[in-house]
């Protein structure tokens, strides 16, 4: 086992040596370090089974690989991330001499930003942390340890933006990957929101875009049921809307919820009647929710047994178009200044 560990630090200190960029480095770090499968981590496991006096031996061994295995990704990030800041300063100067142009107009928070923080707020005043996670996410993440392999038809409706040469990273298609990322770093009970950009191959219209917001929630505990999970749901859009909203729950299938729901409100655009904001129905899935499948809960390192949670998927940028009473989710990202002037 020492000569294998050896063999690992110095195999492991050349390959970042010969990296060149972040995605193969962040690719090399998971499987020498990654919590499933990384070398190290299984070696470190096997420990447990060795005798005492040979597990302290080969313990601070592995440990002291570890830790320059660690620095050595450090070291390495940091200079990945300069020489790509050098590439940038050497292309834009900037000629601080110049007199800075007078201020007309004074700016102010986007529409999302505002439904975003007050979400936020909303949700840390029930005990929830915010949490952020990766643009660019593993398929693992964003795919299989949400129970939705490779033959799953969900993957159709998520096809998204793949990374040329890495055909295992994808720009995530939506915010519960963090869910599991969650759960592994963190463990239960946990309560966490997280809000972030999303990515999908999408024609776009009134009602899609191929980058977009949504808010995800989790909350792993013991005992959680559908009450729970429904008292959230209406607090959430009360909290924001500011106002009682009309909301149906139907079935709905999403591989990684059993069961599954989605939450539809009334459309506050146009009470109800058909507009291109509720796609003439009335109605805006504005919710998809449900209670983590046990195969999540497993994945996130937990034991479902002992275990019980619901999640939710809010589209934040139909959240907000309810809230202001924008027809076309289009407009959100513009930028122009005639719409954005009148928030
Ligand atoms: N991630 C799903 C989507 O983007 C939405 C979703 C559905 C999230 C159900 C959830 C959930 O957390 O429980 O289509």
């Amino acid at each position: 086992m020492q000569s294998q560990l050896e063999k690992l630090k110095k195999e492991t200190l050349l390959a970042i040596k010969s990296v060149k960029d972040k995605i193969d480095l962040e690719e090399l770090e998971n499987n020498i370090l990654g919590r499933k499968g990384g070398e190290l981590t299984k070696i470190m496991k096997g420990l447990k089974d060795l005798s005492v006096d040979v597990k302290k031996e080969i313990g601070k061994l592995a440990n002291e690989v570890k830790v320059a295995v660690e620095e050595a990704f450090i070291s390495k990030q940091i200079e990945l991330s300069q020489e790509e800041w050098g590439e940038q300063l050497k292309k834009e100067r900037i000629d601080i001499s110049q007199p800075s142009l007078p201020v007309k107009d004074r700016g102010h928070l986007h529409p999302m930003t505002v439904v975003h923080r007050e979400l936020e707020e909303l949700f840390t005043s029930m005990g929830f942390m915010v949490l952020d996670g990766p643009e660019l996410e593993s398929d693992y993440y964003n795919f299989e340890a949400l129970n939705i392999p490779k033959t799953s038809p969900a993957r159709d409706s998520q096809d998204t933006f793949f990374i040329k040469d890495h055909a295992n990273w994808v720009m995530r298609t939506h915010t519960s990957p963090v869910q599991i990322r969650a759960m592994q770093k963190y463990g239960a009970p946990l309560r966490t929101v997280v809000t972030g950009r999303c990515f999908r191959n999408e024609a776009t219209d009134g009602s899609h875009e191929h980058t977009f917001y949504q808010m995800e929630g989790l909350v792993i505990d013991k005992n959680i049921s559908i009450s729970n999970l429904v008292a959230v749901m209406k607090e959430l859009l009360q909290g924001v809307l500011k106002k009682e909203v009309e909301v149906r729950l139907r079935p709905g299938h999403f591989d990684f919820v059993e069961p599954g729901f989605e939450l539809d409100m009334r459309c506050l655009v146009c009470g109800g009647e058909g507009c291109g904001a509720c796609k003439h129905s009335g109605w805006v899935e504005t919710l998809p929710c449900g209670l983590v499948h046990p195969e999540v809960i497993k994945a996130g390192g937990l034991d479902p047994k002992q275990w019980t949670g619901f999640a939710f998927g809010l589209g934040s940028m139909r959240l907000c178009m309810q809230k202001y009473g924008i027809d076309d989710i289009r407009l959100l990202h513009g930028g122009d200044l005639r719409f954005l002037k009148q928030f």
